[in-house]
């Protein structure tokens, strides 16, 4: 066994992303200002999209984002239920209703649900990229499309992810990035937003900066002016210098990063292959799978026990995600109810995802492989032992 515990996930900050930092630090410039630029420019030339704008999460992220869309009161918003909180959160915070609506078998948004969730009402569909692979845009994109709706993806899972040979950044109206710790890439907290749409840019940047009309770097430089305007309100959701020093760095290291993400998640599926009491992860073909999760599901063993087990042999695993229609806020403010979530419900049931990151040495994933198989085999022994009590009967 183990001697030291395995996380679930970890970052890989390496020696350029601190210097960098440090370099931020000893300029005296540490909020928005020329590294969060540099940020954008490379993150909008690595996705191809024309804009990217740097924000402090990817639940600001979509929180802007919507707003530029002014989603408000008495609109709509389509969400799928197994995602994090954040995706539906804001959707309430702007004063709109969450349409939460079920997963198809691939744990992505199902197109179906969202055609039958469409009303009058619908403002935008913010689809998950669940997991790290994308889920079917091009249906979601057609049903909006048809409706005049807009998509906002939620692809803090998603960074450096394609769709049928696109970078994810490319498709929708606006696409919202994370920077967790946790994500393909980090800046401690972050996140970004990619898009096409010039006009919808120009007013994301100006709301994650309280509606002003510049921003600390174009007032307080040699040749900025000190007068800005306040033309609506806004929030306080800018990247700082600091965080930017970090994805700067991460950005350049990204592809490595899946590279080895994926590598980790083919030596689990073919350690797994003959256990049929592990479900592995499917792969859909013209959608880069960036593995971001590695979620499994445990049948014949109880999930808690099953993560018990994981952890009394120093190993690490967390549940993604305890769906939306379950939590208490959505339960008793809408009504949501598990029946209505049938597909959501069944993949739920023994959910769980192993560690997988990039840090990850080739020891550290036979340690889990290992603790993965000593649990199954002796659930199945165990099992057996009864086997003969029971035919006696
Ligand atoms: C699917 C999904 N959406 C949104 C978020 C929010 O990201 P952030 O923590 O950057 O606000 C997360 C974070 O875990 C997530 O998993």
């Amino acid at each position: 066994m183990r001697d030291r515990f395995l996380p679930y996930a970890l970052p890989s900050i390496g020696e350029a992303e601190i210097a960098e930092v440090v370099d931020s630090l000893r300029s005296g410039w540490v909020t928005t200002g020329p590294k969060v630029k540099q940020f954008e420019r490379e993150f909008a030339d690595y996705t191809g999209a024309r804009h990217a704008i740097a924000l402090n999460s990817c639940t600001a992220a979509l929180h802007t984002s919507l707003a530029a869309l002014d989603v408000g009161p008495g609109d709509e918003v389509i969400v799928p239920t197994l995602t994090f909180c954040a995706t539906a959160n804001v959707v309430v915070q702007l004063g709109a209703k969450p349409v939460i609506v079920d997963v198809g078998g691939d744990f992505q948004i199902s197109p179906e649900a969202v055609r039958r969730a469409i009303t009058s009402k619908t403002k935008a569909i913010v689809p998950v990229h669940y997991a790290g692979q994308a889920c079917d845009l091009e249906e979601i994109l057609l049903l909006a499309g048809s409706h005049g709706i807009s998509v906002v993806e939620d692809a803090a899972h998603a960074a450096g992810a394609e769709y049928a040979g696109k970078k994810i950044g490319l498709h929708g109206r606006a696409v919202c990035f994370s920077f967790y710790a946790t994500k393909n890439m980090t800046t401690g907290e972050g996140g970004m937003i990619a898009t096409n749409d010039d006009a919808l840019a120009h007013r994301i940047q100006t709301l994650s900066l309280h509606g002003m009309s510049r921003g600390a770097w174009s007032r307080y430089t040699e040749t900025g002016s000190w007068f800005y305007d306040v033309v609506e309100p806004g929030f306080k959701y800018n990247m700082s210098d600091i965080q930017a020093a970090i994805g700067i760095h991460q950005l350049r290291r990204l592809d490595g990063f899946i590279r080895r993400r994926r590598e980790i998640a083919a030596m689990y599926s073919e350690a797994f292959s003959d256990l049929p009491e592990i479900l592995l992860p499917e792969q859909v073909p013209n959608r880069t799978h960036t593995f971001h999760l590695y979620p499994i599901r445990v049948r014949a063993i109880q999930r808690a026990i099953f993560i018990d087990e994981l952890r009394a042999r120093n190993i690490g695993a967390s549940v993604h995600f305890i769906p939306l229609h379950r939590h208490k806020f959505y339960r008793e403010r809408y009504g949501y109810r598990p029946v209505q979530f049938p597909i959501c419900e069944e993949l739920y049931q023994g959910l769980l995802s192993l560690p997988l990151y990039p840090a990850m040495t080739d020891c550290d994933v036979s340690d889990v492989t290992d603790a993965v198989r000593d649990i199954v085999t002796g659930r199945r022994r165990s099992a057996a032992k009864s086997m003969p009590a029971f035919q006696s009967l």
